[in-house]
């Protein structure tokens, strides 16, 4: 068994339905997760800090945070606070030293001030999600250590589609911080209501007559949201909640949490459908050699395999669970306006990265991993399959109830986009109109 803290195991055992004693499906050929040598942003920043080409900077109050964000091109406007006792820190952790969350397409920083370790995890295009911990001690040589099984106690499990990913979810914390278990969880992902979210995170925003869970503690699971304490609703200024000082920001920004909800499961998603499909091709190539078939032989359960994952990843894609706002949501810093402005843009500006912000997340919503290098890492006949699944989708006279939220304008928008912005869609629908 992974050894661990009692009150961090408690706490993994509660939040998870399964606990894997037995090594993980990931641990084993042709994955191969924690025997596997990394290669992402982390990895890399760390090789350039072992050749002398980059060098990190301690700061007084917030030890190696600022330059880890710094040298990995994370924005300090994706702010977000955590306050409940869920995560590795937990005994540090609490409503009055919530633990702050940053993250860009690839990167996810986690920082508990007076913390032991700034933590990170990132999506590396072969292995999922790979974790790291730097030690917050002053000193010549800073290093990313890569973290495997004590992380994935609570991140390789059923909390995380059994594959090495994020978590999101949203608990009943009491005054302490601590989640109350009886009052149940819920997972946060675009399916996740308002209503339901952001239970022990704080929320700086603004949501008009919408409600969710953060912003306050409680004594029991409120048995009607109007029973809910409304104190933590609309709120703009954390100040009085707790001092400021030891973090980069003050806000946790409500726009920036709903992108990183969006972002960690779609994250997951694509670690899911890449591992299924590798291991579904290496246990085809081993019965082709086993029988004597040809190599390219293709057996009916690796197809099954290969449309499952690209359906599963286009309706993910395509936001086909999305809850639906039920009015104008906004948040308290420039994230929105840095996030739209990033691009890539069509002819006439039209960005994945544009917000809606009022009906739904994104104005026109295809995911933006789509640029990600895990995207483009994924098993080329799997990208296939979801190119052509999804032109399907987009071109279709109707394209069936799961699409429903779709209109044909948006349909029209988000394949124009991905035509004039994603050559790798062109090149498998084979013309650009
Ligand atoms: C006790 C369970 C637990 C363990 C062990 C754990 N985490 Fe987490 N982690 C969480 C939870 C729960 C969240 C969601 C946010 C929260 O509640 O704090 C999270 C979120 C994160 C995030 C934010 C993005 C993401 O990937 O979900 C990072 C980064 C992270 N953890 C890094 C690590 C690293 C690195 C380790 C190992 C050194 C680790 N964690 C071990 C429970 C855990």
């Amino acid at each position: 068994m992974r050894a661990l803290g009692a009150l961090a195991l408690s706490v993994a055992l509660t939040l998870s339905t399964s606990f894997a004693a037995a090594e993980d499906d990931f641990e084993l050929a042709p994955i191969l997760y924690s025997a596997s040598t990394p290669d992402n942003p982390v990895s890399r920043l760390q090789a350039r800090l072992d050749a002398g080409e980059s060098t990190l900077a301690w700061d007084g109050a917030v030890g190696w945070l600022g330059s880890i964000l710094a040298a990995l091109e994370v924005p300090t406007s994706s702010q977000t606070l955590v306050f409940s006792k869920t995560s590795l820190q937990q005994t540090r952790i609490s409503p009055r030293n919530p633990r702050a969350l940053y993250f860009n397409d690839d990167v996810y920083v986690g920082y508990v001030r007076a913390g032991d370790v700034v933590e990170v995890s990132v999506a590396d295009p072969t292995l999922g999600t790979v974790f790291y911990s730097m030690e917050q001690v002053p000193g010549a040589r800073p290093r990313f250590e890569r973290r495997t099984e004590d992380c994935l106690l609570c991140h390789g499990g059923s909390q995380t589609r059994g594959v090495p990913g994020h978590i999101l979810r949203s608990v009943y914390p009491s005054p302490s911080g601590q989640p109350i278990f009886s009052a149940g969880s819920h997972r946060v992902d675009d399916s996740t209501p308002l209503a339901d979210r952001w239970g022990g995170w704080y929320v700086t925003g603004r949501h008009g007559a919408q409600r969710h869970l953060g912003n306050i503690t409680y004594a029991d699971r409120p048995a009607t949201a109007a029973d809910a304490d409304p104190s933590g609703l609309n709120v703009t200024d954390l100040g009085e909640r707790f001092g400021t000082k030891g973090y980069l920001t003050g806000q946790s920004d409500l726009v920036a949490l709903s992108v990183f909800a969006h972002q960690a499961s779609a994250h997951n998603a694509l670690t899911r459908a890449s591992f299924d499909v590798r291991a579904a091709l290496h246990r085809e190539a081993a019965l082709n050699r086993d029988l004597d078939q040809a190599p390219d032989y293709r057996w009916p359960s690796t197809n099954t395999v290969l449309d499952g994952a690209a359906k599963a990843l286009v309706e993910s894609f395509l936001f086909c669970d999305e809850a639906p706002l039920a009015g104008p949501i906004e948040g308290t810093t420039t994230f929105a306006t840095d996030f739209a402005a990033r691009g890539p843009t069509d002819a006439e500006g039209r960005s994945l990265r544009h917000f809606d912000l009022e009906r739904r997340l994104f104005r026109h919503p295809c995911s933006f991993l789509v640029y990600s290098a895990s995207f483009d890492a994924l098993p080329a006949e799997l990208r296939a399959r979801f190119w052509t699944r999804i032109g399907e989708v987009l071109t279709a006279a109707d394209p069936g109830p799961r699409y429903a939220h779709l209109s044909a304008d948006d349909r029209r928008a988000i394949r124009a986009i991905l035509v004039a912005t994603k050559p790798d869609a062109v090149a498998h629908w084979g013309s650009a109109d």
